[in-house]
């Protein structure tokens, strides 16, 4: 018998409610404090050690559509939604993972030789493993960028997440380090007619192995 848990069903409502937009309202405009919320949400999501190991720029004005544009290979998206997000993630992330954790010690919840340990933990886990770096960046990039579309969701707007873009072309448009990889760009605005309605998925029993 399965436990009835339904703390929250409004949660599970965005989960099935949310579609990748394709056409947006392009009189639809995002204030800098909504664009910060948003983020704020992105920035919930976990990360491998804590390392947080991402960055966030939200292209908004018209000169920064139009330097996205070829790079995100001309996808509208960018030039209709009120602000596309370049969900960045870091390879050397966990380069700060004591500033990361000060934080808990502070609070008390972490002594200073648990921040110890678990820093040189992460130290030994990343450093010199850039296959483990890029790996991590692309996994705490794609959380941050789900969370993110989770919230818009959750504001009333729509969304669109796109892997189609150059991402040498992206940062260097952008002026990314060399330690920075564009993992997603996340379209955000109100939706116009004509999207397609939400896509059926395959059946559970198709994709789960109970062992
Ligand atoms: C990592 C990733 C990359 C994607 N890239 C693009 C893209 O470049 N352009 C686009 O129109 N849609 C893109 N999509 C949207 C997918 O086509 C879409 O998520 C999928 O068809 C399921 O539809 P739904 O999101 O509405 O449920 C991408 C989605 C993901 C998760």
């Amino acid at each position: 018998m399965s436990l009835q848990l339904n703390t929250c069903p409004q949660a599970l409502e965005l989960i099935r409610a949310r579609v990748s937009t394709s056409h947006f309202n392009p009189a639809f405009e995002i204030d800098d404090d909504l664009v910060a919320d948003l983020i704020g949400h992105a920035c919930e999501a976990p990360s491998a050690y804590h390392l947080q190991n991402w960055r966030f720029i939200a292209v908004r004005s018209r000169e920064g559509r139009q330097k996205l544009c070829d790079p995100a290979y001309g996808q509208h998206q960018v030039k209709d939604a009120a602000v596309t997000v370049i969900v960045i993630g870091t390879l050397d992330g966990y380069q700060r993972i004591r500033a990361n954790l000060q934080p808990l010690v502070d609070a008390g919840h972490m002594g200073p030789e648990d921040l110890e340990a678990w820093a040189n933990d992460t130290h030994r886990g990343m450093h010199d493993r850039p296959a483990k770096q890029r790996d991590e960046a692309i996994r705490s990039g794609s959380l941050a960028a789900m969370n993110l579309m989770t919230a818009a969701q959750a504001l009333g707007l729509a969304s669109a997440p796109m892997g189609g873009f150059d991402a040498a072309a992206v940062s260097a448009a952008f002026g990314l380090a060399p330690t920075e990889l564009p993992v997603m760009l996340v379209a955000i605005g109100r939706p116009a007619p004509g999207n397609w309605p939400r896509k059926p998925r395959r059946p559970v029993g198709e994709v789960l192995s109970i062992v």
